[in-house]
């Protein structure tokens, strides 16, 4: 079985959709053995346990330096083993030292066609840009904010009328879509370990 590991911050929907997707075995022979938050109350950290899937806190407020709440989640995923760690809304920056550890493996998906609109409000700032076209990408992380490699995007198109709100949910459906598939395509490349 290959494995997947799991960071979010908040809602989890693309969690959910990763999850929904292995079920399926739309990611095959894969399985989730890790869903770690660094917010205690998110939502996708209870719909992971809802789930019966190993759920872990680690609350950056129990941490005095980020290189001690890091070492934390290192271990956890020590552990667990991952093939491919996944930020699905992940909103802490990755130190230089946990990029390393997990270089080429870690994977994050991000509102907008990237290199376009890193950073925070990607769908407001299209928008305001009068673009066309946004989308999603889903990425390799490296040292970077929401730089690396692309895996795969997705685009969607901006209508008429659209508001922050409107676009980010259409832009949320093709996540959904996109981080499934990249996961599948980063498994099939990726050599197995024994
Ligand atoms: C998603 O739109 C994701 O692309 C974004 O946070 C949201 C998380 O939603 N991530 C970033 O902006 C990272 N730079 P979710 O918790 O429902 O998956």
């Amino acid at each position: 079985m290959r494995r997947l590991a799991i960071l979010l911050s908040g809602r989890g929907s693309n969690f959910e959709a990763i999850a929904d997707a292995v079920e399926a075995g739309a990611i095959p022979d894969a399985g989730i053995v890790a869903v770690v938050s660094d917010v205690p109350d998110a939502r996708g950290l209870a719909r992971a346990k809802e789930r019966g899937l190993p759920a872990f806190a680690v609350d950056r407020r129990g941490f005095s330096t980020r290189a001690d709440h890091e070492a934390a989640i290192l271990r956890i995923l020590g552990e667990a083993r991952p093939d491919l760690v996944c930020l699905a809304g992940y909103m802490r920056i990755l130190s230089p030292d946990f990029v390393t550890r997990w270089r080429g493996r870690l994977l994050n998906i991000h509102p907008s066609l990237l290199p376009r609109y890193a950073g925070t409000k990607p769908q407001l700032r299209a928008l305001e840009a009068g673009d066309e076209v946004s989308g999603c990408t889903v990425h390799i992380v490296d040292e970077g904010t929401d730089t690396g490699p692309i895996v795969l995007q997705k685009r969607v198109r901006i209508e008429p009328g659209d508001t922050e709100e409107s676009l980010s949910n259409r832009i949320l459906e093709k996540e959904h879509e996109a981080y499934p598939e990249a996961i599948a395509r980063m498994l099939a490349k990726l050599p197995i370990e024994s």
